[in-house]
């Protein structure tokens, strides 16, 4: 097979082009990956439930987050070391993200600066991930960097204040390859390649707490997301100290395992803050009918991570351009068959 169908296609057909480290730092989890491979099966334990004879001549997946239009409620997630997947890295990611009329989040891990990436495409939306380093100098750098490019918000990861046991990684003996820079690392350790996971993550702070989250809203002119909220009241925490919305996240089980699926945490945290923000869930979404229901289960949008990785491999920026375009073009279709003509009209009953 030379020319992907689905998502799915997409990883078997980078596995050979993909050295075993990169590869294994991609596609993996933490230890016995129970929760990354949840994050897919629980899309599949749960059934969409049509309703018939509505209007849908005229479908639209276009829909909004933070009050920013976009294409669909499908945006892209942040990712570290894209240039280890393709040359064209974030710059590569953020047109056809722009292409595609959707969102992308830059990592704090990115192999490209905020401007760079705000250059290769200056009239999209993007969100700047912020992970917050011991060196509080460099994490201002960053922040007014994206401030300054114009990304409209800042997505807060807080569920990684170290990273999680990738034994993947620990087979392989992963480090970042040679040539392969991170700017945002380098500023704070002085280089990059021959690190592992666990030396970046080391300059991540490990003591933040919900006053600095407050600290930084107030810091800030920019909404902050909150990414990696598993509790409900956390995400209730996450709102009274100040975030403008949140993503509920396991990081694509690659930080605890043994959690729940993202789409399972979804609806509890959308019971508890849905009516005062804004919820979006990730991990594991490879369908259109996996944003169906997470529609239903009340997000405003969903991201992606993988399946964008494995596109950016398999032809840079023209295939993560065909995962976005193959995404809506599968939403649409099932918006159809579902029985709504716009995201905003999927409901809760169109679950079983
Ligand atoms: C990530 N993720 C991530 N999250 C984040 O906040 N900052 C980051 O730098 C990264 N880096 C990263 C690298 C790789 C290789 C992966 C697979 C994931 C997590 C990411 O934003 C998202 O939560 C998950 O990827 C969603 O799950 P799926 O779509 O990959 O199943
Ligand atoms: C990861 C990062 C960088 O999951 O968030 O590897």
């Amino acid at each position: 097979m030379t020319q992907p169908v689905c998502l799915r296609d997409l990883q078997p057909l980078v596995e050979g082009k993909l050295d075993a480290g990169p590869l294994g730092y991609f596609a993996g989890g933490a230890t016995d990956e129970r929760t990354l491979i949840d994050n897919e099966a629980a899309f599949a334990r749960r059934q969409l439930l049509p309703r018939v004879l509505v209007d849908v001549s005229e479908v639209s997946t276009a829909t909004k987050v933070l009050g920013t239009p976009i294409s669909m409620p499908v945006i892209v997630a942040p990712v570290a070391l894209q240039r280890m997947a393709h040359p064209d890295g974030e710059p590569g990611m953020a047109r056809a993200a722009a292409a595609a009329g959707t969102l992308m989040t830059v990592s704090t891990l990115a192999t490209a600066t905020a401007r760079e990436v705000h250059e290769a495409a200056p009239d999209a939306p993007r969100w700047f991930q912020l992970y917050v380093l011991k060196d509080r100098g460099v994490t201002h750098a960053l922040i007014d960097e994206a401030v300054d490019c114009g990304y409209k918000a800042l997505v807060l990861t807080v569920d990684a204040p170290r990273a999680g046991r990738r034994e993947r990684d620990l087979r392989t003996g992963f480090a970042v390859p040679p040539g392969i820079d991170m700017p945002g690392v380098t500023a704070a350790a002085g280089h990059s390649s021959g690190l592992t996971p666990a030396d970046f993550f080391s300059l991540v702070d490990a003591s933040l707490t919900w006053k600095d989250l407050e600290t930084l809203v107030e810091a800030v002119d920019l909404p902050v997301v909150v990414k990696g909220i598993h509790a409900a009241a956390d995400a209730r925490l996450a709102l009274q100290h100040g975030a403008a919305a949140v993503i509920v996240s396991n990081h694509g089980g690659r930080q605890l395992d043994g959690v729940p699926a993202g789409i399972d945490m979804l609806e509890d945290v959308v019971q508890e803050v849905g009516g005062d923000a804004e919820v979006l869930v990730d991990g594991g979404v490879r369908r259109g009918t996996d944003v169906l229901k997470a529609l239903a289960l009340g997000a405003c949008a969903v991201l992606v991570g993988r399946p964008l990785l494995w596109g950016l491999a398999w032809d840079g920026e023209a295939g993560a351009r065909w995962v976005l375009d193959t995404l809506k073009a599968e939403l649409e279709l099932d918006l159809m068959l579902l029985g709504a003509a716009a995201p905003a009209d999927v409901a809760r009953h169109h679950l079983r």
